[in-house]
């Protein structure tokens, strides 16, 4: 089966990123299992996303604004965002964990992502997601614990929010590898990433 795939990363550490490397090494292992896979690769913290603004929701919604150069790139930049999500059948999300959510620039691409008739509609029984059928693999990278039984657990707001918002919009099919205490000692560290890596080894190509 060939593979629509859409591969992104979040975190600022550059090289030094384990969630980068994570989300590499998944990606790897799927298109050797798929060498047709068509990728498309979207780095989100270049170029940024920019926060929602009220001329790009009107100018989007078909309000009659005036739109300058700054709102036609802007608006341009988000029908791409979606786009390149609406047409992959995978999508590959890497992301560390910051001040116990996804960063920033992971919430302004979902933001871009989450628009009434295209991604989720209302109906009379409630929200129905318009995205269905989509595979998502979040790698993620936290520095502390926060797995079901840690102390920590209840303030552990990335996987969690991703779950739901990706739910929402009728994806249902949400793996995660997680490499875990990679602040915790460099012992800690290695297990975490050991952990990861046969997390990736385990999922299906
Ligand atoms: C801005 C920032 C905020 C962070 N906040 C948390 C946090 O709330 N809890 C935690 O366990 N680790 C936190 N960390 C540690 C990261 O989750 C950890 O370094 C992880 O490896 C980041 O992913 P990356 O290696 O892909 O950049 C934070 C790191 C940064 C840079």
């Amino acid at each position: 089966m060939s593979l629509h795939l859409l591969h992104l990363d979040s975190s600022i550490l550059g090289e030094n990123s384990v969630s980068r490397s994570l989300s590499a090494s998944i990606v790897a292992k799927l298109k050797e299992a798929h060498p047709a896979v068509r990728l498309t690769y979207r780095d989100l913290t270049a170029p940024i996303i920019p926060h929602l603004s009220g001329p790009y929701l009107a100018a989007s919604q078909g309000a009659p604004i005036a739109r300058d150069a700054a709102l036609e790139a802007d608006l341009a930049l988000g029908a791409a965002v979606m786009e390149e999500f609406l047409a992959a059948d995978t999508i590959v999300l890497g992301l560390g964990f910051y001040n116990f959510g996804v960063p920033s620039q992971v919430k302004t691409w979902i933001d871009r992502l989450s628009v009434v008739g295209k991604t989720f509609r209302y109906t009379e029984k409630g929200p129905e997601g318009l995205a269905g059928g989509k595979r998502v693999i979040l790698a993620i990278a936290r520095g502390g614990f926060y797995g079901p039984g840690t102390p920590a657990h209840s303030f552990e707001h990335a996987e969690s929010y991703l779950r739901g918002i990706f739910s929402f919009m009728g994806i249902t099919d949400i793996e995660v590898v997680l490499a875990e205490g990679l602040a915790r000692g460099p012992e800690a560290r290695e297990s975490g990433i050991a952990n990861a890596q046969a997390m990736i080894a385990a999922l299906a190509a």
